[in-house]
């Protein structure tokens, strides 16, 4: 069942989402070589609780840090622990909070000191575009399908693959609500778009095969081929007046 949020909901959504693009933000800059993953989780738990809200990560499914660090060839869903960021690491920060019991959910990636050649830069900026064809694609009317295949579009015209095993979702109360909003599809398929619908878009990009595996922790993922990849997501909302972005910093808006 899809829920439609009302005016109030969708006030506490927006706190929700305006801490985790906050704490993104500051995640960001902590991301340094000698940095252990552990650390950004501890930053991230005090900077969302700094901020009144709750982590929505932790205890969810038994999952036990208020982050995701995923690094390399982990695609979602890294643990934080003792590893330590290396220079050209690509580390994918993905960041729940939840407020009023409303979640904002939301993920970015960036390079520890750039990246590792050109083709590791080519996934980053095609992921990020790749969210942004999805936001661009949710106008009320359509349909989860436009959304898909415009994310799928755009990574695999530049080669690279969509996985297929995780996909975006609706978002409110729950992390995750329907609908399912996968990275690939048919236009004009699938649940249609109305106002105060909110769902997070996040594209998870592999350079190489689409396959994955989960490690025996139970939870991070990996590309099979040990290939890249590269995550980025936004909670948004569907509005007449076009896509409402909820985790994006004030100073990125244009
Ligand atoms: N952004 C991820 C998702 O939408 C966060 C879930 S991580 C978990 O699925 F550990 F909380 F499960
Ligand atoms: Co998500």
């Amino acid at each position: 069942m899809i829920e439609l949020k009302s005016a109030q909901q969708r006030e506490k959504m927006r706190r929700a989402g305006r801490i985790v693009a906050e704490v993104l933000e500051i995640l960001k800059t902590r991301v340094q070589a000698g940095v252990r993953t552990r650390d950004l989780d501890e930053v991230a738990e005090a900077e969302i609780r700094a901020r009144g809200g709750i982590p929505a990560f932790k205890g969810y499914r038994g999952y036990p840090a208020s982050v995701c660090v995923s690094v390399n060839e982990q695609v979602v869903h890294g643990i934080p622990g003792s590893r330590v960021l290396r220079r050209n690491d690509l580390v994918s920060l993905d960041l729940g909070a939840v407020v009023d019991g409303f979640v904002g959910d939301a993920a970015i990636s960036v390079f520890v000191d750039g990246p590792p050649n050109h083709a590791a830069a080519t996934l980053m900026r095609v992921t990020e575009a790749a969210l942004w064809a999805g936001i661009a694609a949710a106008k009320v009317g359509a349909r989860v399908g436009d959304v898909s295949a415009a994310v799928q579009e755009e990574v695999e015209a530049h080669g690279f693959s969509v996985v297929r095993d995780f996909v975006g979702h609706g978002v409110g109360r729950a992390m995750h609500e329907d609908p399912q909003v996968p990275n690939y599809g048919v236009r004009g398929r699938g649940a249609l778009l109305r106002p105060g619908l909110a769902i997070a878009i996040e594209p998870m990009v592999n350079q190489g095969g689409h396959e994955v595996d989960v490690l025996e922790d139970g939870w991070t993922v990996v590309t099979r081929d040990g290939s890249l990849s590269c995550h980025f997501e936004h909670t948004i909302f569907v509005d007449p007046q076009g896509p409402e972005i909820l985790t994006q910093n004030a100073k990125d808006l244009v």
